[in-house]
């Protein structure tokens, strides 16, 4: 094998730049030229194929920085059809016109079910990445508990078995953690912390809605900021049992922060707030407004009398605010635990396909004995006896739905991560870079500028 292609699909996260890193310096010890294309699947479906080199004479270009989040090949959530079967011969003459011998593509589990037509024509590898932390199992198994209800065989309903492994140990993670997920985490901890001393010094009540999809481990790793109450989506809202709790903490600290997963349902099985479709072949719905929910059902609940017989506030509405982290958690400095996983997981990635391996991912493991390590494994087996990928939930030993909180394993399965997550050069980068007199007196250098300098096209045939 002489030269790979590369792109990155889906949402981006910030330790995207820090995957390619790897990947590349890994190919330049291989030999292997490495083709980045842009814009993720896009780039492909494009007849015109915007690319670049990104190891020149086996040296990676310097725009390549894996301290530097976003990507510098763009991204976008434009996936290959399987059932367009001319277009994807088309992908793969392109491909072929390019010397590309096989692919790299990072991302999560739209990716790898837009990767699986292509692997049918050429050799692809996953290297893995969402902010979500829900591309992986929580033991290998997993994807063997899912039933299918009913007759119908339109539409079957698949569910997970009422008899799910209840106990694992943390050896058992798949993907222990993936890229961006740490970054994410770091951001909504720090936004925790500072919505509280606010909601302290106003007697209010915070509603601080974090991503993650129908995951929740972004709101389970937000305990770092010592929110009071954490909702999950894999625990349906029991509005009774929550309110009783706010009640206890308001009468008591005269403040409370929720933390509140984008994903979390009511108490009939319905999202909090608003669902819409994607276009994402792994089914990926967009979620928004469930803090805004939640926000009418206390206010509603509570009412004004209950603020202001404390002497509070006027209202429910002047007591209770909400506020969404946002794409804040997706983008920016990768710290240095996404930043050293990811660049190895991309330099995994291009070892299997140098050593001819196709339908594969890079996975990240920890072990007592070994500490964390980079695995691999085949995309099929993150699949049901149907084909689906089931994003990763939240298993229900890591959080203690009694006090809203990390269970104790759930404390075990954060501090192997963070224990050791941020370096001394994020601290660096803002005493030297963020807070220099040249930001004041020179624009943002975008790097799509500098890269576009680099992009080739084909030529028409
Ligand atoms: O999957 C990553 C993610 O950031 C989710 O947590 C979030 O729901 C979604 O993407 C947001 O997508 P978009 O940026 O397309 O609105």
């Amino acid at each position: 094998m002489r030269r790979i292609g590369i792109l990155t699909a889906g949402g981006d996260t910030p330790a995207l730049n820090a995957t390619l890193f790897g990947a590349v310096e890994r190919a330049n010890q291989l030999g292997l030229e490495v083709i980045g294309i842009m814009k993720g699947f896009g780039g492909l479906v494009d007849s015109r194929v915007p690319h670049l080199k990104l190891n020149p004479l086996f040296s990676t270009i310097p725009e390549l920085d894996p301290g530097q989040g976003g990507t510098i090949l763009g991204a976008s959530r434009t996936y290959i059809d399987d059932s367009q079967t001319d277009q994807l011969k088309e992908v793969a003459h392109r491909l072929e016109r390019l010397e590309i011998e096989g692919l790299i593509c990072i991302g999560g589990d739209g990716t790898i079910n837009g990767m699986q037509p292509l692997t049918e024509l050429f050799p692809c590898v996953l290297a893995p990445k969402t902010i979500d932390n829900d591309l992986g199992l929580n033991y290998l198994e997993e994807p063997n508990e899912w039933v299918r209800d009913g007759s119908d065989e339109e539409s079957p309903v698949i569910r997970r078995a009422d008899d799910q492994r209840r106990t694992l140990v943390l050896e058992d993670f798949v993907n222990f953690a993936t890229p961006g997920y740490a970054t994410a985490v770091f951001v909504v901890a720090q936004a925790i912390e500072r919505v509280r001393t606010t909601a302290e010094s106003h007697r209010r009540i915070a509603i601080v809605e974090v991503m993650g999809r129908q995951s929740g481990y972004i709101a389970l790793g937000s305990a770092y900021g010592q929110p009071d109450i954490i909702l999950i989506p894999e625990q349906r809202l029991q509005l009774d049992q929550l309110c009783e709790r706010i009640n206890t903490l308001y009468d008591l600290q005269k403040n409370v922060v929720i933390v509140l997963g984008e994903g979390v349902l009511d108490e009939e099985g319905n999202e909090l707030g608003n669902v819409r479709p994607t276009r994402d072949p792994a089914g990926n719905v967009q979620f928004s407004g469930a803090a805004e929910a939640l926000r009418s059902m206390l206010c509603e609940r509570m009412g004004n009398e209950y603020f202001r017989s404390r002497r509070r506030h006027e209202t429910a509405k002047d007591a209770i605010f909400t506020r969404k982290v946002g794409h804040t958690q997706r983008g920016g400095r990768p710290i240095l635990f996404d930043r050293f996983h990811a660049a190895q997981l991309g330099g995994k990635a291009v070892e299997l396909i140098h050593s001819g391996r196709n339908n594969m991912l890079s996975t990240l493991q920890w072990s007592e004995k070994r500490g964390f390590h980079v695995d691999s494994l085949g995309c099929l087996k993150l699949r049901d006896r149907w084909g689906t990928i089931h994003p990763r939930s939240l298993h229900p030993q890591l959080y203690d739905a009694r006090r809203f909180m990390p269970s104790d394993f759930g404390v075990e399965y954060l501090d192997r991560i963070f224990s050791r997550a941020v370096g001394v050069e994020y601290l660096d980068h803002m005493r030297t870079e963020l807070f220099s007199r040249s930001q004041l007196t020179s624009r943002h250098q975008s790097i799509n500028v500098d890269i576009h300098k680099r992009m080739q096209v084909l030529p028409p045939e």
